[in-house]
């Protein structure tokens, strides 16, 4: 089966600095790849080059066969490019309902569709959609965020550090979710994340990204080596 999304050699960076220098990687359909390493290494930077909020230097990004590297961040979002920022950026002043709404803007053909889907996955927005989304606990908004990608009905889902700042039993209550939603819809996940348990219970593979390159890629099996994981994290 062909990769879903397929980057080959990406380079990119802020002004005439690079930080990525030649990342290759493959998503296939309901797979999710996680992506560790240290602070500063360049995984945002991938996420978003990846959306086009930073622009591909070199290489290419193949989204289902097509090549979207130069496309523009709404283009690529209505190809089929969900985000989920690190910090996740919600607007906090707004309701639920309306991030729901402004995550529809990238398909609006399929929204109304994916609204009940989504809410179905996280019941608890479902419960709140008219609290500001300010409110809520780190938590919700994380799922908050998640469903405001998922309800674009992406191909592929970018996800950037997702249990930071989220207590344990709620990550493992995302962790689960988003594997059924995998299973379940296809979406390929890309999984940028420091919680090795997190990354232990969803990946499929691991990558390992050093100074804008990746230079190991894991087995699940690998994964419970915790030496292993140290060293790559240099913990
Ligand atoms: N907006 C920016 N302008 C200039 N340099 C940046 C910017 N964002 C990140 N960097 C630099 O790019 C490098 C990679 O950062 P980042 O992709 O955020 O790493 P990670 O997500 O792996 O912690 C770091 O050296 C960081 O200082
Ligand atoms: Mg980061």
């Amino acid at each position: 089966m062909s990769a879903l999304l397929d980057i080959d050699a990406a380079e990119s960076g802020y002004g005439g600095g690079r930080v990525l220098n030649g990342v290759s990687l493959r998503i296939r359909e309901g797979e999710i790849l996680a992506l560790i390493g240290r602070n500063g290494v360049g995984k945002t930077t991938l996420l978003r080059t990846l959306i086009g909020l930073v622009p591909l230097a070199a290489g290419s990004i193949r989204l289902d066969g097509r090549e979207v590297g130069h496309d523009k961040p709404y283009a690529r979002a209505r190809q089929g490019i969900g985000y989920v920022p690190q910090g996740r950026e919600i607007f906090g002043a707004l309701t639920v309902a309306e991030n729901l709404q402004a995550g529809a803007q990238a398909n609006r053909g399929r929204a109304a569709a994916m609204r009940d889907k989504v809410t179905g996955y996280f019941p608890v927005l479902k419960a709140k959609l008219q609290h500001k989304a300010g409110t809520m606990s780190g938590g919700e908004q994380q799922q908050l965020a998640i469903a405001r990608a998922l309800i674009g009905a992406p191909k592929i889902l970018l996800l950037d550090e997702p249990s930071e700042g989220i207590q344990p039993s709620i990550v493992g209550l995302i962790g689960e979710t988003l594997l059924k939603i995998a299973r379940e819809t296809g979406v390929g996940v890309l999984l940028v994340e420091q919680d090795m348990g997190m990354v232990e219970s969803m990946a499929t593979r691991c990558c390992v990204m050093d100074k804008g390159r990746i230079v190991d890629t894991l087995t699940r099996g690998q994964l419970a080596d915790e030496a292993l994981i140290r060293q790559h994290l240099a913990l």
